[in-house]
């Protein structure tokens, strides 16, 4: 591989200089991203590239290929403007990372900037120049598919990895030749849809679309992200690929934002579908007034936009604003001068720097959510016999989740292929699958795998959900471990044999049915090409989990939506006010203990509260200090808190978070909300003093004025492992 250097531009374009001399064609076609038919390619595509009607491609990642449809854009077309070629490269490209929602459960920022830095490197070396990534979208419902996509239920956490996802993606300079142009999606909402299935409605108040959904878009802007995406749902009653609220007042005025902004597949003439227009030319109206600047896959503006303009409904001066904002990220890209990829400049797939990212990745982002009696790690000694269990033991491809596009299942390890070439002879390892696949509902695999129990000195089970039971489109309505996952464990554990569950899933599971049934659960999520090394690295104890959960898990589906930053209402349960149906049946009456907000089937809480995660380890916290109990705006506090690891054998780290409630506002505010966190290494027995800086721009929200301001008042903090911590303190924010 030779380093290329980042070329220097030419000359420099001028892009008021090219839309002066484009025609209305030429201007349209780059209005467009068409999906590119599959080689060799029909004249009439070519024809198109050739003549300036489309400028910007997608799903080609053939390197000669895209090289050539380049150069008949640069060298044949009259203005010689280069194509956006586009693709999906969501959580890596050839090498997997483990799924965004697992990244997010790492809650370390750095190492996930440098997965997408490889994820655009392996991208850049096909003459892909961008991606439709980060998924920003908050995600509050583990029912939706999409929610693997996404980085969990935290607005702030969401933002840290908006952040790092776009540098990574698009590098210091995202002209270099091994960086993309990255895509914050979807503009704005998208993860609200109601109960959680794709493309629904959602109801999202002004106040909850400004404190929650929209800050990560900010952080990517911030960012200097090249593009954003609309989103395809409805906003308030119009969809957000036509909301001028949206995409001018608060985008482009409010935000000022310059870059592009695309439309999702076909989501223009689905505005129509809608109900919100009555045909093609109004939906591109529509989307054109509100400043989509990018029509994907549909042809509305490429039909209808030219006699919009005639009609006077869309003037010239708008059109050109779209071109140019289409130019300058071609021009950001650094496209006129590096159109061309030059795969001898890259390293191959499968470089042993990727792969051992993957599985640093995969290692940071499992989550323990229980070891009793500490039975992880597993000694070799006294684990001389293995049975290794399940539909996802040995599942290259499930193992990588959802939208992998271009992943190498060759490159995948999986976890009964590490733990044979780990154990080697000295274990014997006995394998079956029990159920063929996650949904699987017959029995006849369970004999065999309970008779491997039987006979081993521990089970390791690996259950959850296939790779299409999460993404676009594959959402669920009951979260349980799907199939008959459940009465399989329950047959393991009855073997009394101890039962280590490791869970590869795409999504929050309802876990209270089988939570029994494991000594022990690492949650894996879906991890990726080096889920196998991971796996085995936690098991054994090579390495000490400190992931943790960037979501909820609720205990019912019936709880859903459930997240730590909810409001308290005006009747908050307590434990003296919770009435169980146990205490319904057994004839108290209800009303003698006060009618507060609860179910009366299913205890409050989550199973596992945002921020969870265990170690083998343990930590302790302990001397809260805040360096002062009063502050006016602008200022900043501390808060310190001492750290230990009470542990005598295993170093470890903990992400320690810090959360806030600003007890009175002008509008309720949530309980409790993240506003940051360290990860701290810690020795066997070692403490250090940790602390966070909190000025007041980070109390501000969107208020009952309408703008974005600190209130006064008195604010609580908590410092802990999680977000029920209880240790902390109050403070004050003089007027
Ligand atoms: C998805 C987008 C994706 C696009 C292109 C759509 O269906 O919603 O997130 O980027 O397809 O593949």
């Amino acid at each position: 591989m030779t380093q290329a250097p980042t070329p220097v531009p030419k000359e420099p374009i001028v892009i008021g200089e090219i839309i002066a001399r484009m025609t209305r064609s030429e201007k349209l076609g780059q209005l467009c991203i068409v999906d590119t038919p599959p080689a060799p390619f029909p004249d009439e595509f070519v024809e198109s590239i050739r003549t300036g009607r489309i400028g910007a491609i997608m799903n080609l990642v053939e390197p000669d290929q895209v090289n050539e449809l380049q150069r008949i854009a640069m060298e044949e077309s009259r203005l010689g403007i280069p194509l956006l070629v586009a693709r999906d490269v969501i959580h890596g490209f050839k090498t997997i990372f483990p799924i965004p929602l697992a990244q997010a459960a790492s809650w370390d920022p750095d190492l996930v900037r440098e997965c997408t830095r490889v994820a655009a490197h392996e991208a850049a070396s096909t003459g892909v120049n961008w991606t439709f990534a980060p998924m920003i979208d908050i995600s509050r419902d583990p029912r939706w598919g999409r929610i693997a996509e996404s980085f969990g239920e935290d607005v702030h956490l969401t933002g840290v990895f908006a952040r790092a996802t776009v540098k990574g993606l698009q590098g210091e300079n995202p002209a270099a030749f091994d960086t993309i142009a990255a895509c914050a999606k979807h503009f704005a909402g998208y993860g609200a849809s109601e109960s959680g299935r794709d493309y629904n409605t959602t109801n999202i108040p002004e106040n909850e679309l400004r404190n929650v959904y929209l800050p990560p878009f900010r952080d990517a802007i911030e960012a200097n992200v090249l593009s954003l995406m609309s989103s395809f749902g409805d906003l308030d009653g119009i969809p957000a690929t036509a909301n001028d609220h949206l995409m001018n007042t608060i985008l482009r005025k409010e935000w000022g934002f310059e870059g592009v902004v695309v439309s999702d597949w076909e989501a223009v003439p689905q505005l129509g579908v809608h109900g919100l227009t009555a045909d093609d030319k109004e939906s591109a109206e529509q989307a054109l007034r509100a400043g989509i600047d990018i029509e994907m896959a549909s042809m509305t503006y490429a039909r209808y936009a030219s006699e919009l303009i005639d009609e006077g409904r869309i003037s010239e001066v708008q059109l050109d604003a779209l071109v140019a904002n289409v130019l300058r990220m071609k021009q950001r890209l650094g496209l006129f001068d590096k159109a061309q990829t030059d795969p001898a400049q890259f390293r191959t797939p499968g470089h042993s720097k990727h792969l051992d990212l993957a599985k640093r990745a995969a290692v940071r982002s499992m989550v323990l959510l229980k070891n009793e009696n500490g039975r992880l790690p597993l000694r070799r000694e006294n684990n001389r016999s293995i049975a290794v269990l399940g539909p996802l033991a040995d599942e290259p491809n499930d193992q990588l989740g959802t939208w992998v596009f271009d992943g190498d299942p060759s490159l995948s390890v999986t976890p009964l292929q590490a733990l044979r070439a780990r154990l080697g002879e000295a274990c014997e390892i006995r394998h079956a699958r029990g159920l063929n696949t996650t949904r699987h509902r017959a029995q006849d695999g369970f004999a065999e795998a309970v008779d491997a129990a039987k006979s081993s000195d521990v089970a390791l089970v690996f259950l959850g959900e296939e790779a299409i039971l999460s993404g676009e489109a594959h959402c669920r309505a009951d979260i349980g471990l799907p199939g008959n996952q459940a009465e399989f464990l329950r047959a393991v554990h009855e073997t009394g044999t101890p039962v280590v569950l490791v869970l590869m899933t795409g999504r929050p599971l309802t876990l209270g049915d089988v939570i029994d049934y494991a000594d022990a659960i690492l949650l894996a999520w879906h991890p990726g090409t080096m889920a196998g090394p991971a796996i085995v690295d936690l098991l054994f104890g090579n390495e000490n989990p400190s992931g943790k959960l960037p979501v909820t898990f609720p205990r019912a589906v019936g709880q859903i939506p459930l997240y730590y930053a909810h409001k308290i209402t005006g009747r908050p349960p307590t434990p003296e006010t919770v009435v169980r149906m146990e205490d319904v049946e057994k004839g108290l009456p209800q009303h003698a203990v006060g009618n507060t907000s609860f179910h009366l089937d299913v205890d409050p809480s989550p199973l596992f509260p945002f921020g969870y995660g265990l170690s083998y380890a343990q930590f302790e916290f302990k001397d809260p200090v805040l360096d002062t109990v009063e502050i006016s705006t602008g200022d900043s506090l501390s808060i310190s808190v001492t750290v230990t690891n009470t542990s005598d054998r295993y170093a470890g780290e903990e992400v320690v978070q810090l959360y806030v409630r600003d007890m009175v506002g002008s509008l309720t505010r949530p309980v409790r909300e993240l506003k940051g966190f360290q990860r701290v290494h810690l020795d066997p027995g070692a403490s250090a003093r940790v602390t966070f800086r909190l000025t007041t721009d980070e109390l501000a929200f969107y208020t009952r004025r309408k703008t974005i301001e600190t209130e006064p008042g008195r604010f609580r903090v908590w410092v802990g492992a999680d977000s029920t911590a209880q240790m902390g303190a109050e403070f004050i924010l003089l007027p």
